[in-house]
């Protein structure tokens, strides 16, 4: 086979995403249209807004990754798109959108799962990591503790039993005034506090020692802040933020730290969102360095939402002959490795 080269289109929550991507490694272009600035005035991501934006969106940014690729859309392999996990309206234009362009072109067309697109970002970055391999995906929808068997093969260990870790960081940052997303505002808020300050709780899941819950911890949060306004207190915001931060990150560390034990994997790879918090890449490379791991995580801009991880995604399912017809659906609550919903 000769080369592959996969546009690879992201719209399942606030990004408007394309990219190409040769032989699923190399990236070609990776434009993101953050719809960041429309929501920020609603505090979080208004769906019905998102659709909209989407449509708007979505052909500029195509036509635009496939102009910073040098390419013509005549040397396209194949089209790729999330079609789940996500907001419906913004997965349905996403998916609307790749069909009509894959009919128009004669393109084959494939249905990629946004978390198996966040893990194969790593593959971008790590030319040589192949799976299996030990992967934590941490966004603003999704906590997930799996192991890469191989490609479409995901064994998942644990998950969250409530809110996301992005969620987490999201609603904390709205509680202390940070405004939206919070995930980067606590991530800079954090390096002037003391994570020492407050001591928030690390919960732990009986019965699964590799699931998580963030909804406790958010609470105390809350609970401390009424109780400084009540007691007529300072809140110290960075502090907050530290304290907070150093809970979630001494939870996902412990996490993985008993699953390679456990598993005797020595690769781990790090991603989604969350992926790009400072205090979290750290704190893994540590404890990976000291247990003698390999430790992996993409640039941060590979972390979030974009293009080019589903084009990777799409590119290790398009030579497995796993392609879509033209009755692809978004599927709002897709599982990892759930079995084809689509011929
Ligand atoms: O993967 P992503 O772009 O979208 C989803 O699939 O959900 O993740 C977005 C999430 C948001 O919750 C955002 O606050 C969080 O990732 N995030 C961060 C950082 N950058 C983004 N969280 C902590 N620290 C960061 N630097
Ligand atoms: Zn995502």
């Amino acid at each position: 086979m000769g080369d592959v080269l996969i546009l690879g289109i992201e719209s399942s929550c606030d990004e408007t995403a394309a990219a190409i991507v040769k032989n699923g490694r190399e990236v070609l272009s990776n434009v993101i249209f953050s719809q960041v600035p429309t929501h920020t005035i609603y505090g979080g991501v208004v769906p019905e807004i998102a659709s909209r934006q989407h449509i708007e969106k979505i052909n500029p940014v195509v036509d635009e990754a496939v102009k910073q690729a040098g390419v013509s859309d005549t040397d396209l392999t194949a089209v790729g798109v999330t079609y789940g996990p996500g907001l419906v309206g913004p997965l349905l234009v996403g998916v609307s959108f790749a069909k009509g362009y894959s009919f128009a072109k004669k393109l084959p067309l494939v249905g990629v799962n946004h978390i198996e697109g966040h893990i194969c970002s790593n593959l971008i970055e790590y030319k040589n990591l192949n799976p299996p391999f030990l992967c934590l995906v941490v966004s603003g929808g999704h906590t997930h503790l799996v192991i890469m068997e191989d490609h479409g093969i995901y064994k998942i260990l644990g998950r969250t039993m409530d809110d996301a870790a992005g969620e987490s960081y999201d609603k904390v940052a709205r509680a202390i005034g940070l405004g939206y997303p919070g995930g980067p505002k606590i991530d800079e808020a954090a390096k002037k506090g003391d994570p020492k300050a407050i001591d928030f709780p690390r919960a732990k899941i009986a019965g699964n020692e590799y699931s998580f819950s963030f909804s406790g911890l958010k609470s105390a949060v809350l609970n401390y802040l009424n109780s400084c306004t009540m007691s007529g207190k300072e809140i110290n915001r960075n502090d907050v933020a530290a304290s907070f931060q150093a809970a979630v990150v001494d939870v996902l560390v412990e996490s993985v730290r008993l699953a390679l034990k456990n598993t005797g994997i020595k690769k781990f790879a790090l991603a989604g969102g969350v992926a790009s918090n400072s205090a979290l890449r750290t704190a893994m490379g540590e404890m990976c360095k000291k247990t003698g791991v390999d430790f992996f995580v993409p640039p941060p801009v590979l972390c979030t939402d974009n293009g080019a991880m589903i084009a990777s995604a799409a590119y290790f399912k398009f030579i497995e002959g796993r392609t879509a017809g033209l009755d692809l659906n978004a599927v709002p609550n897709l599982k990892l490795g759930q079995t084809e919903v689509f011929s």
